[in-house]
């Protein structure tokens, strides 16, 4: 098995770089002929019922959960599609009341967690047309869900997920922007929304570039026990997503929260063993999260800044700058998301841990 490793250490490292290629493969064969939208060869849903549906409810767990969440940001953003976001566990008991033009997405890697598989259950059982995004083909989700997309990510040994992640993140772009222009969405911004995924393979690959610095940095904050991961719209689901493989892989306590939500709560763990990951992009919210991190200097907190390249970012506010390609908004949580994964995976190394099979973790949890 080890032979597939290749130069890379840890199956983790080597996902990390396999995703251009992933990236790539999600969307091979996908975008329609005049370059303004997106096709799905297995969705078993026309247009016209596309156009009513009047709200979408995304299931999911750990890290499929988060790619809901950019879901919801995206769906809502560019086809104007109420969304709601659950943990399929949660779904599964609650019993919620939904119109009969809801659509039931569930997102799962594996297509295999039994709480995700469950969740699809009870959808169907009540009528309610599903769709899933899932990575392994002929899984049980794939076969019983009434349409889908296929992620053709390639098998994920390391059990902290990365490229499935980032290709599930790609996927959901693609249908936010299917959606979109079927309904008010115009032809040049599907075009500039197409040009922007295109360019993502590239983008992903110059990113990873960042591969060192993160090393450099992992090892001078390797022995910190507590972690926050800030981000502000799409970056917020990005920072959980930070936190959770942090945790995942080195058992550093960390946290992903909205940055503006810092200040009521986890501001009072701000100290100089707590550093702060912050997630900054240009545009409006720039002001804002510059603004949150003055809060954590004036603490004393140790402030990480993974920022994109058309953003200023003032003197004597950062420990460190990491700098990533600035993109628009549906690739955003994509790039952003190169250095939290190199971030954790450095830090895993530096801490000792079986990076690939972390303490009580399963690749695919088919247990309640
Ligand atoms: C487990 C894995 C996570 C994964 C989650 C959902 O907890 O350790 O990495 O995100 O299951 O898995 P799925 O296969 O449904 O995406």
């Amino acid at each position: 098995e080890d032979s597939e490793l290749g130069d890379f250490d840890h199956y983790m490292l080597k996902e990390i770089f396999e995703q251009p290629r992933a990236l790539e493969n999600a969307m091979r064969g996908r975008f329609s002929q005049d370059g303004s939208s997106s096709k799905f060869g297995g969705l078993n849903i026309g247009a016209r019922e596309l156009r009513q549906v009047e709200r979408i409810v995304f299931c999911g767990c750990g890290t499929a959960w988060h790619s809901c969440l950019v879901a919801e940001y995206l769906i809502e953003k560019y086809a104007r599609i109420p969304v709601e976001v659950e943990y399929a566990s949660e779904f599964r008991y609650r019993n919620a009341p939904l119109d009969k033009d809801t659509l039931i997405f569930v997102v799962s890697q594996s297509g295999e967690t039994i709480d995700t598989l469950a969740a699809l259950r009870e959808a169907k059982r009540k009528g309610y047309r599903t769709l899933a995004i899932n990575n392994v083909v002929g899984s049980t989700i794939a076969r019983e869900t009434d349409g889908g997309i296929y992620q053709h990510a390639g098998p994920e040994i390391g059990v902290a997920s990365t490229k499935a992640f980032t290709s599930q993140l790609v996927l959901v772009s693609m249908v936010a922007l299917h959606l979109g222009r079927l309904r008010d969405m115009s032809f040049s911004a599907g075009v500039s929304f197409v040009n922007t995924l295109r360019e993502l393979p590239a983008l992903v690959e110059k990113t990873l570039l960042v591969n060192d610095q993160l090393k450099e940095i992992a090892n001078r904050y390797s022995q910190f026990d507590d972690c926050l991961f800030l981000g502000r719209q799409l970056m917020f689901p990005v920072a959980l997503e930070g936190a959770l493989k942090l945790k995942e892989i080195s058992y550093v306590h960390a946290e992903g929260y909205p940055a503006a939500e810092m200040k009521h709560g986890p501001i009072a763990l701000i100290c100089e063993e707590c550093p702060s990951v912050f997630l900054v992009s240009g545009g409006e919210i720039f002001q804002k999260t510059i603004a949150n991190m003055q809060e954590v200097k004036a603490r004393k907190g140790k402030v990480i800044a993974i920022a994109t390249d058309d953003c200023v970012i003032p003197d004597g506010l950062v420990d460190e700058l990491v700098v990533v390609p600035a993109v628009d908004d549906p690739a955003l949580p994509i790039i952003m998301s190169i250095p939290l994964q190199l971030l954790s995976y450095h830090i895993a190394v530096a801490r000792g841990c079986d990076v690939d099979k972390p303490r009580n973790l399963a690749k695919s949890v088919t247990v309640e």
